[in-house]
């Protein structure tokens, strides 16, 4: 099992990563387990530039500065993985910057997503019609990790559902905590995390 962890909060002691960092804990049984964190907190993603955006566009113009490069490789982890994993904190209501870097950097057209005569295709999902010699994962999945003080996560969770679905992705998972402003996650936190593993591992797809 290939798994990406996306961690977006900027604090050394994240609350947020140490839900996902228990859930990685509870995935060891697990055969050929290999895991990468991308730490787009302490090491963000780069803004969208007017020329980065010309370059989505059209794919056959030049790129001689390796301009797209951080794109590419970000949609290259997101190929390889089999499992997804997010964490993240609410900053002032919403996802950090950092993190919708890492969106702005991944959703590309021709690349995670394409436009056809009925609409948009999301490319991180079934191999779609037409594209079959391409080499598309089938069996992604995902698991959100939002941790707030007050706010409820509905909304974030909402978002990021919609932007995964959007690239292909719908099969996914979320552990949202509210109150976890102290050192100390509470045990319900730890437990509900717990639970989404216990599902996690039951609708584990089989191996082909
Ligand atoms: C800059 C900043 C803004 C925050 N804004 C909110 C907010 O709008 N709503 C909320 O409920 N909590 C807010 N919080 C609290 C965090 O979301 C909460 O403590 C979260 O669990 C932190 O996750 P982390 O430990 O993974 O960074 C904010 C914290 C910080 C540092």
């Amino acid at each position: 099992m290939r798994v990406l962890a996306v961690t977006a909060s900027v604090s050394d002691c994240s609350r947020s990563k140490s839900l996902l960092l228990r859930f990685v804990e509870g995935l060891r049984t697990a055969e050929n387990l290999e895991v990468k964190i991308r730490d787009v907190g302490k090491t963000p993603p780069p803004h969208l530039t007017e020329l980065q955006l010309k370059l989505f566009a059209d794919s056959t113009l030049p790129d001689p500065e390796g301009v797209c490069s951080i794109s590419n490789e970000l949609i290259e982890e997101l190929r390889w993985a089999d499992v997804i994993l997010i964490s993240t904190p609410i900053y002032n209501w919403a996802i950090p910057s950092t993190l919708k870097c890492w969106i702005d950097q991944v959703v590309r057209l021709n690349h995670t997503f394409i436009t056809t005569p009925t609409g948009i295709d999301g490319l991180l999902q079934e191999v779609p019609k037409g594209w079959e010699n391409r080499n598309y994962n089938t069996k992604k999945r995902v698991i959100l990790f939002v941790s707030s003080g007050l706010t409820p996560a509905e909304h974030i969770t909402r978002y990021l559902r919609s932007v995964l679905k959007f690239i292909g992705i719908t099969r996914v998972q979320s552990v949202d905590c509210v109150h976890l402003m102290q050192d100390n996650i509470p045990e319900e936190a730890k437990q509900l995390c717990d639970e989404t593993l216990v599902t996690f591992l039951k609708n584990q797809p089989k191996e082909d």
